[in-house]
């Protein structure tokens, strides 16, 4: 049968998941699968500081190799997440004594060491990664206590001195027009009127009961190109609350996935990455309770209908 992968590229648009590493190692339905279906890889945790700084003065980087590597071996293009975020900061980051300047030359070094790594094997970056918190405002995280919202433009900055790849800001929540989005778009436009080297936004798609109307994805896609940018869909699924679940989910979720994919072709956005490849496989069921436990396009090994609504839509041509 035809693939997602093979269907994708006729179209000039890049399909992907998040990638876990081990998976990838010992899992060998799984590696079909990824070297099968998709055109796009994104490490789902190995490319966070928390992975990669295992101490202060170590760096371990062979999760992220093995995925970046398995990226290249098969002609994919890899998105590189994230650079800057204040989840999964190393266990040791806390009690670690550092003054402002500490952090900030911290934050220096560690981009310049993980971009200039990868300069020629990434194509895409999520520099920095949710800095808007849930009502608009600036999230108060360890780089902003110490840095101020120049923080990304530094951070921006210096990927830039190591890397010719995209460079993107990633956020959740901000996918339709409301007001987070808004606050992401002024953030944005701040960055751009300060010549910061951005390229893209990410818009991480987590959907809730087909949530966010799709129209609206495409509205907020148009205002970001409108300032010249590219946009991604960059780590979507597709769960449904307890008490509202539709009879037939399976199905509506098809349709959503699909209404997604049919905003992305008429806005000119041309990457839609799944955040995970199996439901088995999802972040969602470890992290919510309440919600169904069947986000993604493959159930086992068996794809579902929304993966084969994407397929639909991308065949259409
Ligand atoms: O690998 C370690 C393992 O060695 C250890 O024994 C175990 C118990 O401590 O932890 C394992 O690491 C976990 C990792 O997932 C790999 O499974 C971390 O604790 C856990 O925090 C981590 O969760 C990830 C989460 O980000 C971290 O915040 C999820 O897998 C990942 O799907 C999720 O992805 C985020 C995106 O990066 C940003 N957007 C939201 C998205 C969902 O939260």
């Amino acid at each position: 049968r035809t693939s997602l992968r093979s269907v994708a590229e006729s179209r000039g648009f890049d399909v992907g998941a998040a990638v876990d590493a081990d998976l990838l190692r010992n899992d060998a339905g799984y590696w079909k699968l990824l070297r099968r279906e998709f055109t796009t890889v994104t490490p789902e945790n190995a490319l966070k500081m928390g992975p990669l700084r295992p101490s202060p003065d170590t760096y371990d980087f062979g999760d992220a190799d093995a995925v970046v590597n398995f990226g290249l071996e098969y002609d994919m293009t890899v998105r590189g997440h994230t650079l800057v975020w204040h989840n999964q900061t190393p266990e040791w980051f806390e009690e670690w004594a550092y003054t402002d300047d500490g952090i900030e030359g911290f934050l220096r070094d560690h981009i310049h060491t993980v971009a200039g790594r990868y300069r020629d094997k990434i194509d895409v970056w999520d520099v920095v990664n949710e800095a808007i918190a849930d009502d608009g405002s600036m999230r108060e995280t360890v780089w902003y206590d110490a840095m101020g919202e120049a923080y990304l433009d530094e951070a921006f900055g210096w990927a830039d001195d190591v890397t010719d790849a995209d460079l993107y800001y990633n956020d959740y929540g901000a996918d339709g027009i409301n007001e987070k989005s808004d606050a992401v778009y002024d953030l944005i436009t701040g960055m751009l009127d300060r010549d910061v080297p951005i390229d893209g936004v990410g818009l991480q798609l987590h959907a809730l009961h087909d949530e966010p109307d799709p129209g609206s994805v495409a509205e907020n896609v148009y205002r970001f190109e409108d300032l010249g940018l590219d946009v991604q869909i960059t780590e979507m699924d597709v769960a449904y609350p307890e008490g509202e679940v539709p009879e037939d989910h399976r199905e509506q979720q098809a349709q959503y996935y699909r209404s997604i994919v049919e905003a992305c072709l008429d806005t000119g956005c041309e990457t839609l990455v799944t955040w995970g490849v199996r439901d088995g496989d999802s972040w969602v069921p470890g992290w919510f309770s309440g919600l169904t436990d069947d986000p993604l396009l493959f159930d086992g090994s068996t794809p579902k209908p929304a993966y084969h609504a994407i397929m639909d839509v991308l065949a259409e041509g």
